[in-house]
């Protein structure tokens, strides 16, 4: 995910930057950039790939005394990790960093189109509407607010202007940004780690708060009131810093699901249907049937999608894990979509899949989380899942956001073939508005799930079980658990352990069972029955109350299954992950796996 800094004052402003930037280099990205301002003279430097380039690019500029700076580090979102689309983005005299995604872009570049235009990127339209603005009102700080009253969407800036050269105009709205202070010196990021050495006090901007700032001095407003900054001392250490105060990443992963998901949803869903800048009708003229090939988790989501695509657009989809279908001779038809979803982009076996529809003539269309990637080279069309960087070896947000995707993808097609009405869709498009509030992990949840969790240390072995499209979930669950715990897991069919795994059946075979209210309630519950009354010990995930249960994790009653099914999915990702935790396993780098499968 791309990150930001910036600073005012007269250490050496060129380090400060990108010694900042360095300490962001976690999250991942493509391409980074930073714009100096000393008096009026302005220097910009941009470069694609590691920081290291960056560095080379301006190794011949050596400021002098005070100076004003933005920089950024990119993930490709809208455009190619290109320098044209690294920030910071220019005007004819105004330069802005942003995070975040900008829903109206394309409308406001509309308006603007006599402006020269550069980038691919939603973010240029800030500073082009800036300079419109200042044009009209003539005074920056008002041309300022005016910009951000425009613009929809997410969104933490810096802008700098030679309007006014010694300060930073800066706000924030559901991408997080901090302003901090040491005496005169002010400091500007995304998150704490580049502040920490540097800024004796920060400021948490809030959703809506916006300002600017000149050496020494901070004004901040809420909409026209200003108010005063709530200062607060900055303690804690870089590798903390660095996973947001949690233990591990895979635990600010889960956490950010929240968010990251409505990133995913950002520009592609309105009130009335979903819009893919990345498709259209041609593209998916004459697709009678849609195969989905990827690995691990990604098949998991994928496997999950077959059964929304199946009931929301009525297209016949199979799914095929990538290792498999290389090898078993496939039919390949020309009315097949080929869809290969991958976090990495990279994955070998997924790459080698897509290859070999490739060559066969199929469409093919990437779900992937990493812009530039091999997979997204390669494929026809590939739609971002906009995750950010994913650490944690255990795939988590990667997960939801790939299945956000397809959803999206479900209703998109249902739309194209109006398999869906119009209020249908309007009930998918509410339920996916609601996705960020089902993500969002309850701490007495996260506690109950922590206690609860010392109970499953040992037995011989665990079944996670739904039906449904809460069969690929308990797929997932069971795979996380084996990933980070080495305790052996299963994922099910509820109803087929009758056919043979019930024999199992003892106290010390737990069973999590995903008993959804929405999808074939009375048949899970019956499944669930046959195996309680052979003594296995339970742990049911419900809205509705489940006497049977030995253990019962309650969640929201919510009226649409995929809500169902992203809560369950944060509970499965917090269980398996205290349950390695207790065991004293390291959560983050499992023994014998790999991130990022390249090799077959
Ligand atoms: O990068 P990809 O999504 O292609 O990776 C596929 C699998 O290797 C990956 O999902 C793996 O199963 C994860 N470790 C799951 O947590």
């Amino acid at each position: 995910m791309c990150g930001i800094v910036g600073y005012i004052g007269s250490k050496n402003i060129k380090t400060i930057l990108l010694e900042g930037l360095k300490e962001l280099e976690y999250r991942g990205y493509d391409s980074a950039g930073i714009a100096i301002m000393q008096d009026d003279d302005l220097h910009i430097f941009k470069a694609v790939g590691k920081l290291d380039n960056l560095q080379e690019k301006t190794k011949e500029y050596e400021p002098q005394g005070f100076g004003v700076g933005i920089g950024h580090t990119r993930w490709a979102t809208h455009g190619k990790p290109t320098e044209l689309n690294a920030h910071p983005h220019m005007g004819e005299y105004s330069y802005v960093v942003h995070n975040g995604i900008i829903e109206n872009f394309k409308e406001i570049k509309e308006e603007l189109k006599e402006r020269d235009f550069v980038s691919q990127t939603d973010t240029e339209t800030i500073v082009h509407l800036f300079e419109e603005y200042l044009k009209k009102y003539e005074n920056p700080q008002e041309a300022f607010h005016k910009t951000i009253e425009r613009l929809e969407g997410a969104y933490a800036i810096l802008l700098i202007t030679k309007a006014e050269p010694y300060k930073i105009f800066f706000a924030k709205k559901g991408s997080p940004l901090i302003v901090g202070r040491d005496g005169s010196e002010i400091y500007f990021a995304s998150s704490d780690a580049p502040l920490i050495g540097h800024a004796k006090e920060v400021h948490y901007l809030e959703d809506g708060e916006w300002g600017v700032a000149k050496a020494g001095n901070i004004e901040l407003f809420k909409g026209n009131t200003p108010i005063p900054p709530k200062f607060q001392k900055l303690s804690i250490n870089k590798e903390l810093a660095q996973k947001g105060g949690f233990r591990f990443f895979m635990e600010k992963e889960i956490y950010e699901q929240s968010d990251v998901i409505t990133e995913t949803m950002m520009g592609r869903i309105c009130d009335d249907g979903i819009d893919f800048d990345e498709l259209d009708h041609e593209f998916l003229h004459n697709i009678s049937n849609i195969t989905i090939c990827a690995c691990g988790t990604s098949f998991h989501a994928g496997l999950s999608g077959s059964y929304l695509i199946e009931q929301l657009a009525k297209i016949p989809v199979r799914t095929e894990i990538a290792s498999e279908f290389r090898y078993k001779k496939p039919v390949l038809q020309k009315e097949t979509l080929f869809v290969v979803i991958s976090q990495s982009g990279e994955t070998a076996d997924t790459l080698e899949a897509l290859k070999m529809a490739k060559d066969a003539g199929l469409k093919t269309l990437a779900i992937c989380n990493v812009d530039n990637s091999s997979i997204v080279r390669l494929a026809d069309r590939s739609i971002l899942t906009r995750a950010g960087i994913e650490k944690g070896v255990a795939s988590t947000k990667a997960f939801t956001t790939q299945l956000m995707v397809l959803w999206m993808l479900s209703v998109y097609l249902a739309q194209q073939n109006s398999s869906l009405a119009p209020k249908e869709i309007e009930e998918e498009i509410h339920a996916m508005s609601t996705t960020p509030k089902a993500l969002k992990v309850r701490q007495e949840m996260h506690e109950r799930i922590k206690r609860l969790s010392k109970r499953y240390l040992h037995g011989h072995g665990f079944f996670y079980i739904g039906r449904d499209i809460f069969y690929p979930l308990a797929l997932e669950g069971a795979l996380k658990l084996k990933e980070i715990s080495y305790l052996h897991a299963e994922g099910y069919p509820a109803g087929e352990m009758k056919h043979g795994p019930i024999a199992l059946a003892d106290p010390e075979l737990f069973t999590i069972a995903l008993m959804s209210k929405n999808k074939l309630y009375e048949k899970t519950k019956n499944n669930v029955e046959e195996l309680s009354a052979r003594d296995a010990t339970i742990c049911a995930i419900s809205s509705q109350e489940f006497d049977l249960a030995d253990d019962f994790i309650k969640i929201n009653d919510w009226n649409h299954f995929m809500l169902e099914y992203y809560e369950m999915a944060v509970v499965l990702q917090l269980l398996a992950m205290e349950i390695a935790i207790r065991l004293g396993n390291d959560v983050d780098m499992p023994r014998n796996l790999a991130k990022s499968v390249t090799v077959e």
